[in-house]
């Protein structure tokens, strides 16, 4: 594979770029490849290459590269309809009706920009409305380039975990480990009256991809209302890709008070939003008295895009084809897991993916999860399945990053450059293309 024309424009990124990137999963080594343009399932870089695409921009793309005809149309419609005005317009009314209609803890919205924008609006709303400080997250969870979650380590010792946050933002948050129910219990004995909101994904997607056990998202509703304090869900990436239109929160029977999207909800445009009860919502300004603003939150282009993008999805085989291959991928990958390296897990649910570097799974498979580990204790794998981002952490992230997916880069198969990233199929891909892949990781691992 050459990559000549990549590496140069990487060259001239470097000088103007800060690390050649504007976001910085992309500066994959040694040098990234630069795309030129998506084709269906695949993506096609500056030299030619073509690489079959589980990255799908880090998950807004449901439909791969080839946008359903009724999303292209209403795209094209609204840019040269505007863009945009600074005054409300009918489809986003038509996108917070649909929103409202499917998932189960929203009956109000409120869009933004990107998920960033939106857990940084949820956590400013929750502390309005309790009149509380403290946050508590997961180890291992991520809602983006915000103050209050950029933090490392554990309630009586939590530090900012980039420099820039002052550490005032940290005394604040109250981080604990996902799945354990005794550490969320010990943190409300101590805090209780302090915590405005336990914020989550419901599926730790951004560490690999970690699976609630059985309960424990219950388990948080039951003492976050116990405590008067909210439970927020980010649903950034698993909005409209875990459980289909109903979103995780429906998959797993879990409303939460308050819950945040982005990705899929802006049909490949930069999105986010916050949705939850009316009488949460509604203190936004200018209803309320919690200041909520933005230029472009709502931008007509994005906003007919999410909701062609949801519509096309509720009436068409759309969430079936996904979760199929899904599944498919996950247990071809186990198998090949089984002769070639048992101590890996395979991980995910839906459309999402993962093979975990654990070092130390049970080369007993017999009854282990076969399309991917949900967490079950039934599981003999158990054990060794990692259960928080601790876990995950504890993986052969080097390995993963070094080796494995430069050789199925080198094979034409484009995965998360790091062991912590999610990977997704989409509306696009075929069963072709999870055979091609089930070739590619017989060779590469
Ligand atoms: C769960 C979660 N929350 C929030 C964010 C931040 O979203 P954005 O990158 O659009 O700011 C992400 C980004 O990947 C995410 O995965």
């Amino acid at each position: 594979m050459r990559h000549d024309e990549s590496r140069a424009l990487y060259d001239r990124a470097l000088s103007v770029l800060a690390g050649g990137v504007n976001s910085s999963v992309r500066a994959t080594q040694p040098s990234p490849f630069f795309v030129e343009r998506g084709d269906g399932a695949h993506v096609i870089d500056a030299d030619g290459n073509r690489y079959i695409d589980y990255v799908l921009g880090y998950g807004p793309l449901l439909y791969g590269h080839d946008v359903p005809e009724p999303v292209q149309a209403a795209v094209q419609k609204h840019a040269a309809a505007g863009p945009m005005y600074g005054a409300p317009t009918e489809i986003e009314v038509e996108h917070a009706e649909f929103v409202a209609r499917h998932v189960p803890s929203v009956e109000m919205i409120r869009f933004v920009n990107s998920g960033t924008e939106a857990t940084v609006s949820a956590v400013r709303l929750a502390r309005a409305v309790t009149g509380r400080d403290k946050i508590v997250i997961m180890q291992g969870g991520y809602h983006g380039a915000q103050e209050s979650t950029l933090v490392e380590g554990e309630p009586g010792n939590v530090q900012p975990s980039t420099r820039g946050v002052p550490s005032a933002f940290a005394q604040h948050t109250l981080p604990v480990p996902f799945n354990d129910a005794d550490a969320i219990r010990e943190v409300f004995e101590e805090h209780g009256d302090d915590i405005a909101a336990v914020m989550t994904e419901p599926i730790l997607a951004n560490t690999a991809i970690v699976h609630p056990v059985d309960g424990y998202l219950q388990t948080l509703r039951d003492i976050t209302e116990e405590h008067d304090s909210l439970l927020i869900f980010d649903e950034v990436i698993t909005g409209f890709r875990v459980g289909g239109l109903q979103c995780a929160q429906g998959k797993f029977g879990v409303t939460p008070d308050i819950t945040t999207f982005g990705k899929i909800i802006g049909g490949g445009f930069p999105v986010g939003a916050i949705g939850g009860k009316a009488e949460l919502i509604e203190q936004f300004t200018p209803g309320g008295d919690v200041f909520q603003s933005g230029t472009f939150s709502g931008h007509p282009v994005t906003v007919a895009a999410g909701h062609e993008y949801l519509k096309y999805a509720a009436e068409n085989d759309v969430y079936d084809h996904v979760n199929r291959l899904g599944e498919k991928l996950r247990r071809g990958i186990t198998d090949i897991l089984e002769d070639q390296a048992p101590e890996y897990t395979v991980v995910g649910t839906d459309s999402m993916f993962k093979t975990v570097f654990t070092r130390h799974g049970t080369a007993d498979r017999a009854d282990a999860c076969a399309d991917g580990c949900t967490q079950h204790e039934s599981c003999p794998n158990y054990d060794a399945c990692p259960k928080t981002g601790a876990d995950v952490s504890k993986a052969e992230t080097d390995r993963w990053e070094r080796v494995f997916w430069q050789e199925m880069k080198d094979q034409g198969v484009f995965l998360t450059a790091n062991q912590f990233e999610s990977q997704f199929v989409s509306y696009a891909h075929t069963d072709e293309d999870i055979e091609e892949t089930l070739e590619a990781y017989k060779t590469a691992l």
